[in-house]
């Protein structure tokens, strides 16, 4: 670590604002922006979900691994990962050694109130999404906090809210410039 311009990570559950929150902090830093959902999906030409119900979950898991470890020897690049990346040890490893991890904290019943009409993401479909919610929860949040070099907290707060909170992060870290240029899309880093 110690310069701008590396690699990103957010990790967190599914419903958490992982993409949102990735898209538009790119945005504010200048770098590009990747969906590893959206990358996988145009890798397999169909939906995740109808992957998943065709194949089955492992053999998702494996595209996610091979798409991960991709992204994290491509260039700098903010990185939004699926919510079931942190389950594979390699996964972990890569994007800990290779990106600024930032954990997007999000509770269970919060989620599940955010997500209560999704339709794509195969292991909510089931009749008590906020049981799952939970569980899933009590697995993987060691393993976010195990993956992630920062934790931020999503509660409430508006989009711009949370970017806010994690260029706060990074900076404090001296990993991203204190204040980008207003509208500012890409370019290099200010010396300050
Ligand atoms: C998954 C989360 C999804 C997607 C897939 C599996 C999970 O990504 O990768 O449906 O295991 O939690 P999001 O976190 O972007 O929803």
């Amino acid at each position: 670590m110690g310069e701008a311009g590396r690699l990103i990570a957010l990790v967190g559950m599914p419903g958490g604002g992982k993409s949102t929150v990735g898209r538009h902090l790119a945005r504010r830093i200048g770098l590009p922006f990747a969906d590893a959902d959206a990358v996988i999906e145009a890798r397999l030409g169909t939906s995740i979900r109808s992957f998943f119900e065709l194949h089955g979950e492992e053999a998702f898991r494996d595209v996610e691994q091979q798409v991960v470890d991709e992204l994290t020897l491509g260039p700098p690049t903010v990185i939004a990962t699926g919510g079931g990346a942190v389950l594979r040890e390699a996964n972990r490893r890569v994007l800990h050694e290779r990106c600024i991890v930032v954990y997007l904290r999000s509770a269970p019943e919060d989620l599940a109130r955010r997500m209560r009409h999704d339709t794509q993401r195969p292991l909510l479909q089931v009749a008590d999404p906020l049981a799952k919610l939970r569980e899933l929860y009590a697995v993987r949040d060691p393993l976010y906090r195990e993956t992630a070099h920062f934790i931020v907290d999503t509660g409430k707060p508006s989009v711009p809210m949370l970017v806010n909170r994690v260029l706060m992060q990074l900076e404090l870290a001296g990993l991203a410039p204190a204040s980008p240029p207003a509208g500012a899309s890409s370019g290099p880093r200010r010396d300050r």
